[in-house]
């Protein structure tokens, strides 16, 4: 088994223990998170250390896994890939048995794929990104860095997703469509157009809230 340190502690990280345990192949060792929530426990997993502890435990051989949530800003997880990365941790992807990755796409490093998921062929997924619980990624698809699709969300076929970008739960985004960096579709939103500009977008059709 493969000793790993989860790093956030709350509701996202509950579905990748879940995830992570149903693989069979790393032990959680311990969780990090606020130093005010030391000792109390997730599941059957202990906070043992703050954000700052990653240095203690990386000389040890650990691998890691970011557990922190992204709605509207990836920004933790961002800067704790980066401190994890900066200081030589070895970050691996997860990839639920219950989920489906095509033999055709691929997986960034640190990156999670989560149960009743589906990943088809020619798609590629960037670091960091999370492909949350039965979301749909469809062929020839690009994901890219620190980005999440939620629950149930269907990116269709030859679409490029960027950097940074949440889509909600049950949206849909039809095929062939461009979305740039840094942007947030809210839960259910139908995007039928390409968006080049950053924002928040929501509704049927997606319009620009902010
Ligand atoms: C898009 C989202 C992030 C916006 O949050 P916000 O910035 O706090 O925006 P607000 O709640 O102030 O809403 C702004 C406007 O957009 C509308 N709106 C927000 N989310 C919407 C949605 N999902 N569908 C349709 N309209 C929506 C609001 O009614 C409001 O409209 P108004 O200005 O006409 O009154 C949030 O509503 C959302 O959908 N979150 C996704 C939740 C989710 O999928 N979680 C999955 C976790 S796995």
């Amino acid at each position: 088994m493969i000793p790993l340190i989860l790093v956030g502690g709350g509701g996202h990280c509950i579905s990748c223990i879940d995830v992570i345990e149903s693989i069979g192949r790393f032990e959680i060792i311990g969780i990090l998170d606020l130093k005010e929530k030391l000792h109390s426990t997730v599941l059957n997993y202990k906070i043992v250390g703050d954000n700052e502890d990653i240095n203690i435990y990386i000389p040890n051989g650990n691998n890691y896994f970011i557990t922190i949530g992204h709605i509207k800003n990836p920004q933790l997880r961002i800067l704790s890939f980066q401190t994890l990365k900066k200081n030589g941790a070895i970050v691996p992807s997860i990839i639920s048995p219950l989920a489906y990755l095509s033999s055709y796409a691929t997986l960034g490093e640190g990156s999670i794929i989560m149960h009743n998921a589906f990943v088809n062929a020619k798609s590629t997924i960037g670091i960091n990104s999370i492909i949350n619980t039965g979301a749909v990624i469809e062929h020839e698809t690009s994901i890219g860095d620190h980005t999440h699709i939620s629950t149930g969300a269907y990116v269709n076929g030859g679409c490029s997703v960027g950097d940074r970008v949440f889509i909600g739960s049950s949206a849909v985004i039809a095929h062939n469509l461009t979305i740039t960096n840094d942007v947030v579709i809210g839960a259910g939103t139908v995007v039928i157009r390409s968006i080049n500009e950053p924002g928040t977008y929501v509704g049927n059709p997606a319009r620009k809230v902010s």
